[in-house]
C-alpha cells in the first residue's frame, strides 16, 4: 500500500474507531449545484446538514473528498500548489465542538501518524469586534493543553506579524482565520454559512525550504502564515456556527465541525519531504515522465514543466472520471485548458505530445483502490485523452507558425490577437500568454480583462471559474431550481420509457433559467420521439404526482428497483426519490414512473412545476447526447 493509500485508510479508520459513519466522496462535477462548476472542499455537498436536515448516516460523517480547484491552475509549478488533491473531511452535524474536534486532530497527527508535536504550530481566530465574534481563546487554550501533555511549552502569540517570537499558537484576523464557501465575512451573501477556523502548520525546519527567505525581506520576518514554504498549512478546523443575515451574524440552530485536511499535505509531512511532488502522491507521475524525457526533475531549470504536466494529466483523468468531456464551455473548457497546457509544456521537456496518454494507467494504479470504477473507464479515458491530443497537436502547429509570424514583425500580443487564436485554433488564453512570455513578445497591458470582455460579447462565449461562484449562492438555490430538479428525474424516466432502457443518466446541470441532461445514446433524437418526451413529461406533471421521499439502506434500495448514477459513490446508507402513485410500491411504470438515489430537495407534488419544452438536442460525447429543457414561459 502507498502512504498515499495508508494515510487516506488511517484518517478514515480512526474517525471510524470515534463513531463517525465513513461515506463515499461526492463527484468534482457536484450534482444539481448550479452554484459552483467544481468540488472544491469537502463540505460542500455538507451545507444542507449544518441548518439541520439530518444526514442519512448520522450526525458524525468522515470522508476523503476529491477536490478540484481551477483558479489553481496558474499556482501550479511552485512545490506545493495542484489543482487536483483530497481532503480529509469530518464533520459533526451538532454533535461534538471545538475541544473535541482540536484534540481529535491532535492525536491523529502525533498518535496516529507519530508526527513530531514540536514541528506543529497553529493558527485561531483573533476575533472582531464589528461582527460581534470575541477572540477564539478557547481555541487556544485547547492547543496549548495539549502540547503541555507532551510536554511542549506552547506559547499564545498575539501579534505574528511581529514573527515567531518563540510561540506555537498565533491570532490572526478573518482573512486568515475565517472560513466560509465565499472567503471572509463581508464577502458572504446573506444566509450562507460561515464561521473561525483553526489551522494546524507543519514545519519543515529553514534548511528544506528553497524558497526561505525569499519573501521574507518584503513581508517581515517569517511567521507560520508567511508564504516562504518553511510551514505548510496541513488541516483546518471550521467552527461553523454563524450565519450571515441582514442583520448581522447569528448563531446556526446548532454548532457544527467542518475539518479539512490535505491528504497530499499531510503525506509531504509525514514523509517529511516539502515537495510533494516527491510524496506518493506524484512520484510515480514524475518518474514516468523522467522515463519518456533526456531530462531530469532534478534540473530545477525543468522542474516546472514536470510538475505542471503530472498535475495537470492527473486531475484531467479525475474530471473526466467523473464524466466530464473535452468542451468549449464551463467543465469541459477547464478541462481542455488543462490538457493542452499539459501537452504543450511536453515540448519544453522533448517529450512527444503522444506519450502523455500513457500517465493514464500510473493515475488508476494510484488511486483505484480508493476509486474502483477507474478501472473499467482507463481506456475510454485515454481514447478521449488521445483523440484530444491529435486535435490540439494540429492547432498548436499553426498557432505556433501565428506566433512565428507575430515575432518576426515584432508584434505585441493583443487580446483580440489571442482571442481570434482562441477562435481559429483553439488556442487557450493561458497558452498565448506563456508563448508570448517564452518568445519575449510585449503583451498588451490590461490583457487579461479585455479577453474576457471579448468572450463575454461572444455568444459561445466560454465561461471560466470566477472567485465569486458564490456570491449568489443560496439565494439562487430557490424554488425554480427544485422545481428543475424534480423534472430532471421525470426527464430520466421518459428518455427511458421512449428510447429503453438502455438510457442511463452521464450528468446533470442545473441554473434559474434551464436545466441541462446528458444521457448515453448513440445518435439524434427524431422529432417524434423528443414529442413523445416532452408529452410524457406534461402528463406527469399534469397528473400531479407525489415526489416522495425514503431513507433505505443502500442494499435495499438497489432492490426496489432505484436507479443510481455511481452506486459505488454513495453512502451505505441513502435517499431514494419516488415520483407516482404509490410511492411504496415496486413494480415500475404503474407504481412508480421515476426511483432514484438522490440527495434532493425535490417538489412534494409534480402539479406545481408547470409546462415544460423540450430544447436542443445534440451530441456530446461519442455515444453521449444532451438535452436542454425549460419551463414554459406564460
Ligand atoms: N472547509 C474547510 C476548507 O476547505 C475545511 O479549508
Amino acid at each position: 500500500m502507498s502512504d498515499l493509500s495508508f494515510i487516506r485508510q488511517k484518517y478514515l479508520d480512526y474517525m471510524v474507531s470515534l463513531g463517525h459513519a465513513a461515506v463515499p466522496s461526492a463527484a468534482l462535477v457536484p450534482e444539481n449545484d448550479p452554484t459552483t462548476l467544481f468540488t472544491s472542499a469537502g463540505m460542500q455537498s455538507m451545507i444542507p446538514y449544518f441548518f439541520g436536515q439530518a444526514h442519512p448516516e448520522g450526525q458524525r460523517v468522515t470522508d476523503s473528498q476529491k477536490c478540484f480547484r481551477a483558479d489553481d491552475i496558474e499556482e501550479v509549478g511552485d512545490n506545493r500548489h495542484t489543482t487536483f488533491f483530497e481532503m480529509l473531511g469530518n464533520w459533526s452535524f451538532g454533535d461534538y465542538f471545538k475541544k473535541e474536534q482540536i484534540t481529535f486532530v491532535f492525536n491523529f497527527l502525533t498518535r496516529e501518524l507519530k508526527l513530531d508535536p514540536h514541528k506543529l504550530y497553529v493558527s485561531c481566530f483573533a476575533g472582531n469586534p464589528e461582527l460581534g465574534i470575541d477572540r477564539d481563546d478557547e481555541a487556544a487554550t485547547t492547543w496549548q493543553k495539549l502540547f503541555t501533555e507532551v510536554g511542549i511549552d506552547a506559547k499564545i502569540v498575539t501579534d505574528p506579524t511581529q514573527g515567531l517570537q518563540d510561540g506555537r499558537i498565533f491570532f490572526y484576523g478573518e482573512k486568515k482565520n475565517w472560513w466560509s464557501r465565499s472567503g471572509v465575512p463581508a464577502n458572504m451573501p446573506e444566509g450562507e454559512p460561515g464561521g473561525p477556523d483553526s489551522e494546524v502548520f507543519y514545519d519543515f525546519g529553514e534548511q528544506k525550504t528553497a524558497l526561505a527567505d525569499h519573501f521574507h525581506a518584503v513581508d517581515g520576518p517569517c511567521h507560520i502564515n508567511c508564504d516562504c514554504g518553511r510551514f505548510l498549512e496541513i488541516g483546518n478546523s471550521v467552527f461553523m456556527q454563524y450565519q450571515k443575515t441582514s442583520q448581522g451574524f447569528v448563531p446556526l440552530a446548532q454548532a457544527n465541525i467542518d475539518f479539512g485536511g490535505g491528504l497530499e499535505r499531510i503525506l509531504a509531512a509525514y514523509q517529511e519531504q516539502p515537495d510533494v511532488f516527491r510524496t506518493a502522491a506524484f512520484w510515480p507521475l514524475i518518474e514516468k515522465i523522467q522515463s519518456f524525457s533526456q531530462y531530469k526533475y532534478d534540473d530545477v531549470e525543468k522542474q516546472k514543466y514536470f510538475r505542471i504536466i503530472a498535475d495537470h494529466m492527473k486531475a484531467a483523468v479525475m474530471l473526466m472520471a467523473d464524466g466530464v468531456v473535452p468542451a468549449s464551455k464551463e467543465q469541459g473548457y477547464v478541462l481542455r485548458r488543462l490538457l493542452r497546457r499539459a501537452l504543450r509544456q511536453a515540448a519544453y521537456l522533448d517529450i512527444k505530445q503522444e506519450t502523455l496518454v500513457e500517465l493514464v494507467p500510473i493515475v488508476v494504479a494510484m488511486y483505484q483502490d480508493a476509486y474502483p470504477a477507474l478501472v473499467a473507464q482507463e481506456a475510454t479515458i485515454s481514447q478521449v485523452l488521445a483523440a484530444e491530443q491529435q486535435k490540439f497537436s494540429k492547432s498548436l502547429h499553426k498557432g505556433l507558425q501565428e506566433f512565428g509570424k507575430m515575432v518576426a514583425d515584432k508584434q505585441e500580443l493583443t487580446a483580440a490577437i489571442a482571442f481570434k487564436l482562441y477562435e481559429s485554433f483553439g488556442f487557450p488564453f493561458e497558452i498565448s500568454l506563456e508563448e508570448a512570455q517564452v518568445r519575449g513578445m510585449q503583451i498588451q497591458a490590461g490583457i487579461k480583462e479585455q479577453y474576457q470582455q471579448l468572450k463575454t460579447a461572444h455568444a459561445d462565449a466560454s465561461r471560466t471559474v470566477s472567485k465569486n461562484t458564490f456570491k449568489s449562492g443560496l439565494a439562487d438555490h430557490g424554488d425554480t431550481v427544485v422545481k428543475y430538479h424534480t423534472t430532471t428525474h421525470l426527464l430520466h424516466a421518459a428518455l427511458r420509457q421512449v428510447l429503453g432502457e438502455s438510457v442511463e443518466q452521464k450528468g446533470s446541470n442545473i441554473t434559474a433559467d434551464r436545466l441541462r441532461f446528458d444521457f448515453s445514446f448513440n445518435r439524434a433524437l427524431t422529432a417524434a420521439e423528443k414529442q413523445q418526451v416532452e408529452e410524457l413529461i406534461n402528463t406527469w406533471i399534469k397528473a400531479d404526482l407525489l415526489v416522495d421521499k425514503q431513507t433505505l439502506p443502500k442494499e435495499e434500495a438497489l432492490k426496489s428497483g432505484a436507479i443510481a448514477l455511481f452506486v459505488e459513490r454513495y453512502p451505505s446508507i441513502v435517499n431514494v426519490y419516488s415520483i407516482g402513485a404509490n410511492p411504496n410500491g415496486t413494480k415500475s411504470g404503474v407504481d412508480f414512473i421515476s426511483r432514484e438515489f438522490c440527495s434532493g430537495p425535490h417538489v412534494a407534488h409534480t402539479g406545481v412545476i408547470g409546462e415544460i419544452v423540450l430544447d436542443k438536442e445534440k451530441a456530446v460525447a461519442d455515444g453521449v447526447r444532451r438535452i436542454y429543457a425549460l419551463q414554459k414561459s406564460v
